[in-house]
């Protein structure tokens, strides 16, 4: 990543994300305070952006956000230091409802997952989703720097590099390229499946979303089923674009477009610290508190309270193996910690609903006065927590029912520090390209199997699960977020020649 951060120094760096990396709030005492990434991608590509000093666009969200932020709605962040400016887009209650919880999470999300049953799809939701994506735009246009101060407000001599992440953001790439033509890289990563062309072909408006992405630089995805699967819905739902299948490229109006994958990673070293970090009490006590018996093997799910995650089939895998194979009873534990996540959605609350009812039900079936089969954490849990917690678990149970990477999977590896776990992996998940040969692997709708992969995974010998636990270490290691992030940008600035560069040579 360093080589690639030498040459991003020249260009101006701006993301585009719909969740912000800093959130102001207000303390006890009415100050301000920040939140800071927690972890993941935010984490991952804050410092990136803070030793480019660039920009970061993303949703605003509440009095503080706004108190902090100036005329321009900018702020310069991290706060103690700062290195970047992070222009916020405030969004009203209604855009909320209809671009991010209406087009975006019920509409986009359930279809690229291909859950069709899931999706509710109003015109508002469209409409307003457009109209966010050109709030968004107007913002990064703002931002882009030009030979001659034509475009945006900034004049300087180096060229914008523009990285649009994720599903919220169909239609703002086509709006920004109207403004800027080829004054700008546009690059863009999905992070979510691309359904296949009959699912695909559901999508209200599908053409304008195909031409909105059409008009990035370069198309990002996690696996290469996702590419095929885009380039098939560009070839038939498209009339005018030309799909080159040889090279993955687009030629839609004169412009190319070209899309690749990269798959993405975790901070490895990262986490590695993280669960290296509690003191030699800490899996002792967190048993403790949370009233797991000592001397039980664990298995742990860590996922948002999302309907892909297959959290109820899961469970049900779980309950037929104590079913099926009561040598288990009393023998080990199945911790789940879920975050409660787009609430305002009824499948969501749903959700939440039947999987307290199947925890409730399968504890009282199978459990005693001193052991219940299942137990849920609600608390908030620290990142050394959290991955002291991966470290200790025997097993991780990741069972999305599609996904378009899983990092839980690949944070579980990353926290194997000790080699002693093994990952049972849904075969439906992107990370199922890396991990699948060496991850116990799983279909998580058929549950006899799953209930028998459980049992072949309780039962593994030390030396299988050290030995499959280093070949997954070793792919985590080498696919993490570092390279993930070096790849997307040395990809994206190889195609330097097409933005005019004629002035500033
Ligand atoms: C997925 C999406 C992200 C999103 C995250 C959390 O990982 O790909 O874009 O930020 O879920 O969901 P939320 O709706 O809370 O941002």
């Amino acid at each position: 990543l360093d080589d690639t951060l030498s040459v991003l120094e020249n260009w101006d760096l701006i993301v585009v994300s719909n969740r912000q990396p800093y959130r102001h709030t207000f303390d006890d005492n009415d100050e301000i305070a920040v939140d800071r990434p927690a972890g993941g991608l935010t984490a991952g590509l804050d410092p990136v952006v803070q030793q480019t000093d660039g920009t970061w666009v993303a949703w605003g969200d509440g009095d503080a956000d706004r108190e902090a932020t100036d005329d321009a709605n900018s702020v310069r962040v991290p706060p103690e230091d700062p290195a970047y400016t992070l222009k916020r887009v405030w969004l009203s209650e209604s855009d909320v409802a209809d671009y991010y919880y209406g087009f975006s999470n019920r509409v986009l999300w359930p279809l690229s997952h291909s859950l069709e049953n899931k999706v509710t799809f109003e015109d508002r939701h469209w409409e307003r989703y457009r109209e966010v994506n050109q709030q968004f735009a107007d913002s990064v246009v703002d931002s882009v720097a030009t030979d001659d101060g034509s475009v945006g407000t900034e004049t300087d001599d180096s060229n914008s590099l523009v990285w649009f992440q994720d599903y919220h953001f169909g239609l703002a790439p086509q709006f920004v390229r109207e403004e800027v033509g080829d004054e700008a890289l546009l690059s863009h990563f999905w992070h979510i499946p691309w359904p296949e062309r009959e699912v695909f072909r559901d999508c209200p408006h599908q053409t304008e979303l195909l031409r909105g992405l059409l008009a990035n630089d370069l198309l990002g995805f996690h696996i290469p089923d996702y590419c095929a699967n885009f380039l098939d819905c560009v070839a038939t739902i498209l009339p005018e674009a030309a799909v080159d299948w040889e090279s993955w490229t687009v030629e839609r109006e004169g412009h190319e477009c070209r899309v690749r994958s990269f798959p993405m990673g975790v901070d490895t070293e990262r986490i590695a610290e993280y669960a290296a970090a509690p003191d030699e009490g800490f899996w002792a006590e967190f048993r403790a508190e949370y009233g797991i018996p000592e001397d039980q093997a664990v298995a742990v799910g860590i996922d948002r309270l999302d309907y892909t995650k297959g959290i109820p089939e899961r469970l049900a895998a779980i309950e037929h193996l104590l079913e099926t194979e009561p040598n288990w009873l009393g023998e080990f534990t199945y911790v789940q910690k879920a975050t409660p996540s787009r609430t305002e959605i009824p499948e969501y609350r749903e959700l939440g609903r039947q999987v307290d009812r199947d925890i409730e039900r399968i504890n009282e079936r199978f459990g005693t006065d001193d052991w219940q089969p299942i137990i849920e954490i609600e608390d908030y849990l620290t990142e050394e927590a959290l991955y002291g917690l991966c470290r200790h678990s025997d097993l991780a149970i990741v069972s999305p029912l599609a996904d378009g990477m899983n990092l839980v999977a690949m944070e579980y590896v990353s926290a194997q520090i000790d080699h002693t776990g093994v990952l049972l992996l849904s075969d439906r998940a992107g990370a199922d390209d890396l991990l699948g040969d060496a991850a116990v692997t799983i279909d998580p709708t058929d549950t006899e199997t799953f209930a028998s992969r459980l049992d072949l995974a309780l039962s593994m010998p030390d030396e299988e699960r050290q030995r499959r636990m280093r070949a997954l270490r070793s792919v985590v290691a080498t696919t993490n977020i570092q390279s993930w992030m070096a790849d997307v940008f040395d990809a994206t600035l190889a195609l330097e020649q097409q933005v005019d560069t004629t002035e500033t040579d």
